[in-house]
């Protein structure tokens, strides 16, 4: 009897030896995909994402993750009886980096001067795609301020890169491109535009050697002590001149002191104001009668415009050294209105080039000077 139940027992163990070992046998290896999407360019092997129940990995390769999207993953297994199996996965590669920006982190620039601010900006990805980038932010080229703006770079994924950066739209530089006026408080030489040289001595500018006041080139308020002789000597022959015509000519304001024209500009800026006033009488230290080298004759008023007096020293004085000093339609040149009765000795060479044939050019044409007051 104990004999028997002992064979019964053995049997029932080899029996279920028998079926553990067979159900080994039959049970497949379980492949499991740990990961299955990837970063564009990462370096992975399949035996880091592989796992293997039941057999092994027969090869470990390196995952292609240099194509962005959906993929196929293929894996070779061997189970325990060195049979091969081959299994497939789904993969995605996926683009997960942001862009990278080079750019300008401060613009400068002045009110109503618009600049480019996406000039000299690049953007690069490694998805090797063109990245665009744009500008955000509030910001107005035509209102001084302080901005910031944004630039945003997306790539095909939708990675964004946004950088931070500054915009200054600052208030107009006051420089004017009115050319520079040397200072009359040192002596010194210089070039007008037209090419004439130009000297300031003790004060006084003479360009090619011709003295000149105006509202650019003042003089020193000691300067003068009344007509010079050649002014005077060259009047007096163009007075006989006129005067064989039947025309009288005199000087009815000559020599005006530093002083004199001081009275003078106040009272007339007094009655008319500063900004009138500017338009027909020199400020002083700027007049030329203060020169010794100018007069203004007969009527000072525009009454004097079409006298006969008035129509031969315009045709004549030139013979005398004489210029029309404020012509007509030249107060831009000039800075003053029209003065029929104004007259400046230069000496007859650059009076006769100055007459142009009845169109009279001014000094500061000629020469290639401004004459505006600095304030
Ligand atoms: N009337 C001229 C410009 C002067 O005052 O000198
Ligand atoms: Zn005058």
């Amino acid at each position: 009897m104990r004999k028997r139940i002992l064979i019964i027992v053995i049997v029932i163990i080899f029996l279920l030896m028998g079926s553990c070992i067979g159900f080994s046998l039959l049970q497949s290896p379980k492949v499991v995909l740990k990961k299955n999407t990837f970063s564009l360019y990462e370096e992975i092997e399949t035996k880091e994402i592989i796992s293997v129940q039941n057999g092994k990995l027969l090869k470990s390769e390196k995952i292609v993750t240099d194509k962005l999207g959906e993929g196929k993953l293929t894996v070779v297994v061997q189970d325990r009886w060195k049979r091969k199996k081959t299994y497939e996965f789904e993969i995605t590669v996926e683009d997960t980096e942001k862009p990278t920006l080079t750019y300008k982190k401060e613009w400068t620039t002045e009110i109503g001067v618009k600049i480019d601010l996406l000039k000299d900006v690049k953007a690069s990805d490694n998805s090797k795609e063109e990245i665009q980038v744009v500008v955000e932010g509030e910001y107005d080229f035509n209102k001084v301020g302080e901005y910031t703006i944004y630039y945003v770079a997306k790539d095909a994924s939708g990675n964004e890169a946004r950088e931070e950066a500054k915009l200054i739209v600052k208030e107009k530089k006051n420089t004017t491109s009115k050319p520079k006026v040397p200072s009359q408080t040192e002596n010194k030489t210089f070039t007008t535009s037209k090419g004439f040289k130009g000297e300031i001595k003790n004060g006084v500018t003479y360009i090619d050697g011709l003295l000149i006041a105006n509202k650019t080139y003042s003089l020193p308020s000691n300067y003068g002590n009344g007509l010079t002789d050649a002014t005077v000597n060259a009047f007096n022959k163009m007075r006989d001149a006129a005067k064989k015509e039947g025309l009288n000519i005199y000087i009815s304001s000559g020599f005006r002191s530093y002083n004199k024209q001081n009275t003078l500009y106040n009272n007339y800026v007094a009655r008319d104001g500063k900004k009138e006033a500017d338009t027909y009488s020199a400020r002083p230290g700027h007049s030329e009668h203060q020169t010794g080298l100018a007069f203004d004759v007969n009527t000072i008023s525009s009454a004097f415009d079409n006298t006969k007096e008035a129509k031969w020293l315009h045709q004549n004085c030139y013979k005398y050294g004489f210029i029309l000093r404020y012509p007509k339609g030249k107060t831009n040149e000039t800075g003053y209105i029209y003065e029929s009765w104004h007259y400046r000795y230069v000496g007859e060479e650059l009076a006769s080039k100055l007459y142009n044939n009845g169109d009279w050019l001014t000094l500061e044409t000629y020469f290639g000077i401004t004459s505006e007051y600095s304030s």
